[in-house]
């Protein structure tokens, strides 16, 4: 049996290049390494942790969906499915709740980051402005994700950096179960298997206009996505923030703006760095910058011609989240009763 992989994107806003190189393209190029069982999903149930407009949300579901199989996600190959059709990772996030402490919650760098940093007290403990108090979905948020990964034994999971902290903390949950539920010398049967991240090579790319935040669809005018027109793309690029000086030279420390830039031309080019720096040590930032919207250009061509192609098949993009969501439901429904004839809500 082939380990299994699994990871999920939420529908929150179109998909930018970070989410792209950070993410979906790492997961194509492992479906098609052979190497695992691949699950992918839209987290839409983390996606309401923030505001949102129920007009739009089942829109941004399929669009998600779209991007997938525009990426190259094959359903024969891989199982795509939405995550609040397959209720089981409600239901397992309730028990995970009940050996989570509080404290390592409101730890998370992403909760502090999305509302609970002015909230919370650094020990933990009391809201400091009751006044604008966070949902307590973005709180238990990466309860729900340890939940998507153990319900599945996925062993891998490919994700950007910043994901990093929730998956030490998924296998901290998955030990905890383990060592709770499971009495000792019969380890060999573990409940939960304890994942592990996988990096791509584009870990984090950075906002255009701010080198030193990572692009991030919060903050828009700093974002190339997928979408983006030809014309935008230039238009974005031609405006992106550079450093002082004027070589084309890799340093992100010195120059963060241009290293980011470099980045993000090795990933939409192959090259490597020096490559590309030889390539361009007589060129000046804004000859780099139009080169760059280019390659741009022209490498998201195939993805947009697909997906509006896909756009306009809605019965079969059905049948596929059907078929994805029948698939993982069985998966979680097994995994749902063994834990719960182990923590004995059940008869065993
Ligand atoms: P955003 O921060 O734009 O809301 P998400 O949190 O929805 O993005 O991220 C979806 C996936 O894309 C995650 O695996 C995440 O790690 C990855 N990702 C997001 N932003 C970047 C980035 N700037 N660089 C690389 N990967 C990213
Ligand atoms: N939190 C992830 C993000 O913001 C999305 C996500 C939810 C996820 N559940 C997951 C990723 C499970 C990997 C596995 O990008």
């Amino acid at each position: 049996m082939k380990p299994i992989l699994i990871s999920g994107i939420q529908p929150s806003g179109k998909l930018h290049i970070g989410n792209y190189f950070g993410a979906l393209k790492n997961f194509v190029d492992l479906q098609n390494s052979g190497r695992y069982q691949c699950y992918f999903f839209v987290a839409d149930l983390h996606s309401i942790t923030e505001d949102f407009d129920p007009n739009k949300k089942y829109q941004q579901i399929r669009e998600v969906i779209l991007n997938y199989l525009a990426a190259g996600i094959k359903p024969e190959k891989s199982v795509l499915f939405i995550q609040s059709q397959v209720l089981e990772h409600a239901e397992l996030a309730w028990i995970l709740n009940t050996i989570t402490p509080i404290g390592e919650l409101s730890r998370m760098t992403q909760f502090k980051e999305k509302g609970g940093k002015a909230l919370l007290s650094p020990s933990g403990g009391g809201l400091l402005s009751p006044g604008i108090s966070p949902n307590v979905g973005l709180f238990d948020y990466p309860v729900l994700q340890a939940a998507d990964i153990l319900l599945y034994d996925a062993e891998v999971v490919p994700v950007g950096e910043d994901q990093i902290q929730h998956l030490e903390f998924t296998r901290t949950l998955a030990r905890k179960f383990n060592q709770k539920f499971l009495p000792t010398g019969r380890q060999a049967k573990k409940i939960f298997i304890e994942p592990k991240e996988l990096l791509t090579e584009t870990p984090r790319i950075m906002s255009l206009n701010n080198p030193l935040k990572k692009m991030s669809k919060s903050i828009p005018e700093g974002c190339l996505f997928l979408d983006d027109t030809a014309d935008t793309i230039r238009e974005k690029l031609k405006r992106a923030v550079t450093d002082s000086g004027t070589e084309i030279k890799y340093d992100p420390e010195n120059k963060p703006a241009v290293s980011n830039l470099i980045r993000i031309y090795r990933a939409f080019s192959g090259m490597t760095i020096k490559e590309i720096e030889i390539k361009f040590q007589s060129s000046t930032y804004s000859q780099f910058k139009k080169d760059l919207a280019e390659s741009t250009v022209l490498y998201l061509k195939p993805f947009q011609v697909k997906k509006k192609l896909l756009a306009k098949k809605p019965k079969e993009i059905e049948k596929i989240i059907e078929k994805g969501r029948k698939t993982a439901q069985k998966k979680a429904a097994d995994k749902m009763t063994a834990v719960k004839k182990v923590i004995g809500l059940e008869k065993k």
